[in-house]
């Protein structure tokens, strides 16, 4: 039977929500990473170092009691407002805990309306980050409401994150859930220590799986998916080998009544099978041996963590999907719900 053994690999983004539904989503990213970046979005959103490590007290203690033991580290962020202070930047790198800032221009998807309205009201911060060496995690997307949903990664490109680039030279950034050649070129073309997460979801899917057979609700996600040249370049960026692209799922769980909704959440949930799913993607590109670096090296070489030491094994077998999870009294649908995977992690 064929097996593949891989250093355990970390998922550098994801959304686990909180409370009932952390609980519900948590133990399918414990269960095959070592460590994840936490996304800070939640409602009210986490924007102070108080408010990361509290989080981060309830993530942990959802592991203790959860029905397996796990050895899972949480990542923390914050949330970047107009207001968040140069000091505040200081205290979180001084946590040991808090490993990032993320960057949602206001509006841009699910629970972004305090974030960032004017890019110039955080240049102190941002100084106070490339001085300190204190990564900025950008959702690159404009929000302007005239520009087409399917331009808002290549336009930030050149309106935000190029002039952000030179106004902060040595500002470590992360370029998150990139969808476009575009994004790719960009980052692999750039001197700037700039590298980008890559979605299972939107190495597997272009835009038709939408609209496949009726509007999909549940291929509904931002940035939006994007045609089948662009999910091209991401294969390719992913199996290069360049240590500026690694794994984030940006696995981001929503109620089936929020999803199947006249006004459907966006987000997709691939924590339960996201090793796979990335490991599928690599054995139709004939890159397995590129697998381990993508997934396990890239991202703890890039925030400066070192590598996990444990293993994990996958194996080539079928298994179906479930149709749904429980979720907090609703019903999570993952991705690929009802349909066979050839990979499973043992
Ligand atoms: O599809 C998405 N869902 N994209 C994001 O940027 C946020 C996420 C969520 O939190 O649901
Ligand atoms: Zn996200």
């Amino acid at each position: 039977m064929k097996t593949l053994t891989l250093t355990k690999p970390d998922d550098w983004h994801l959304h686990v929500r909180d409370g009932e539904q952390m609980r519900a989503a948590l133990p399918h990213t414990a269960r095959q990473f070592a460590r994840a970046i936490i996304m800070p979005n939640l409602r009210p959103p986490v924007v102070s170092v108080a408010m990361a490590l509290s989080y981060r007290d309830r993530i942990l203690a959802a592991l203790a009691t959860a029905a397996q033991q796990y050895t899972f580290e949480p990542l923390m962020t914050l949330y970047l407002t107009d207001h968040t202070s140069p000091q505040e930047i200081i205290r979180a790198k001084e946590s040991g805990k808090i490993h990032a800032v993320k960057l949602y221009p206001a509006g841009a998807t699910t629970n972004s309306d305090a974030g960032v309205t004017d890019l110039a009201k955080c240049y102190s911060t941002l100084a106070t980050m490339e001085k300190i060496d204190f990564p900025l995690l950008v959702h690159g997307e404009v929000t302007d409401p005239d520009v087409d949903v399917f331009d808002r990664e290549g336009i930030f490109i050149d309106q935000v994150l190029t002039p952000m680039i030179r106004q902060f030279p040595a500002l470590r950034i992360v370029f998150e859930h990139i969808t476009t050649r575009d994004a790719v070129s960009f980052v692999q073309e750039s001197s700037h220590p700039i590298a980008a997460t890559i979605t299972a979801h939107h190495l597997l899917l272009n835009r038709n799986a939408i609209f496949q057979g009726g509007i999909n609700p549940h291929h509904y996600c931002l940035p939006v998916l994007k045609r089948e040249t662009h999910r091209q370049a991401l294969v390719e960026a992913a199996i290069s080998g360049n240590p500026k692209f690694f794994l984030g799922t940006d696995s981001a769980p929503h109620a089936q009544t929020a999803k199947e909704n006249a006004c459907g959440c966006a987000g997709i949930f691939t924590a339960h099978a996201a090793l796979e799913l990335y490991t599928s993607v690599f054995e139709q590109a004939g890159a397995l041996d590129r697998l381990e670096a993508f997934a396990s090296f890239h991202g703890a070489d890039f925030y400066r963590l070192p590598r996990n030491q444990e293993q994990i094994v996958l194996r080539k077998e079928n298994w179906s999907v479930p149709e749904q999870f429980e979720y907090a009294g609703d019903n999570l649908i993952p991705f690929r719900a009802n349909t066979t995977l050839t990979w499973r992690m043992t």
